[in-house]
């Protein structure tokens, strides 16, 4: 990792290398998820019909189950002004903040591609959504369970953190 200072002696830092591990799941094909997940990587792949998405043609669906069961779906909405677009995980969750307010948000899939096609591997959530992801995860005081969907592998994450490692949240901000 980083060089230690040169002429200085070697006890004299407390410095310490330090590794973050992160732990999921690949499935190399839905029929290996568990039933509930394989209707949420269901839901998400037909949320992406829902993407308006003529600047980047990159159609992004995610589905969101809530702990009462509740499906809550988001695509991908993007405009001229292409910064006042908004990712399909952040609509997903804004819906479900704004229509089912008080009730946790339990597992996130995301399904994103080109057109019709969805990616061979995993399109990764931007960090913007990531840290929507971490909020609501700290506000319901519940790990936020996340599907990322490929045709070649489907990841599973138990906890946000686990994408979002160093979390900025109002732990940080008392
Ligand atoms: N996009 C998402 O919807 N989710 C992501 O996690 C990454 C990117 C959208 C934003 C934009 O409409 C398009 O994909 C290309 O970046």
């Amino acid at each position: 990792m980083f060089d230690r200072p040169k002429g200085k002696r070697a006890d004299f830092y407390t410095m310490t290398d330090k590794r973050i591990t992160i732990d999921y799941i690949e499935y190399a094909a839905v029929g290996e998820m568990e039933p509930l997940d394989q209707e949420l990587v269901a839901a998400a792949l037909e949320a992406r019909a829902g993407s308006y998405s003529p600047y980047s043609k990159f159609r992004v669906g995610a589905a969101l189950r809530l702990v009462d069961g509740t499906i809550v779906k988001g695509a991908n909405q993007e405009n001229i002004a292409y910064p006042s677009g908004l990712c399909a995980e952040r609509t997903a969750m804004f819906a479900a903040g704004a229509n089912y307010p008080g009730v946790a948000f339990d597992t996130l899939a995301v399904a994103g591609g080109n057109g019709a096609e969805v990616c061979e591997m995993p399109a990764a959530p931007c960090g913007a959504c990531r840290q929507v992801m971490a909020e609501y995860q700290k506000l319901f005081d519940r790990p936020l369970k996340v599907i990322l969907i490929g045709t070649h592998a489907i990841y599973k994450f138990s906890k946000v953190d686990d994408i979002l490692p160093l979390i900025f949240d109002s732990l940080t901000l008392s």
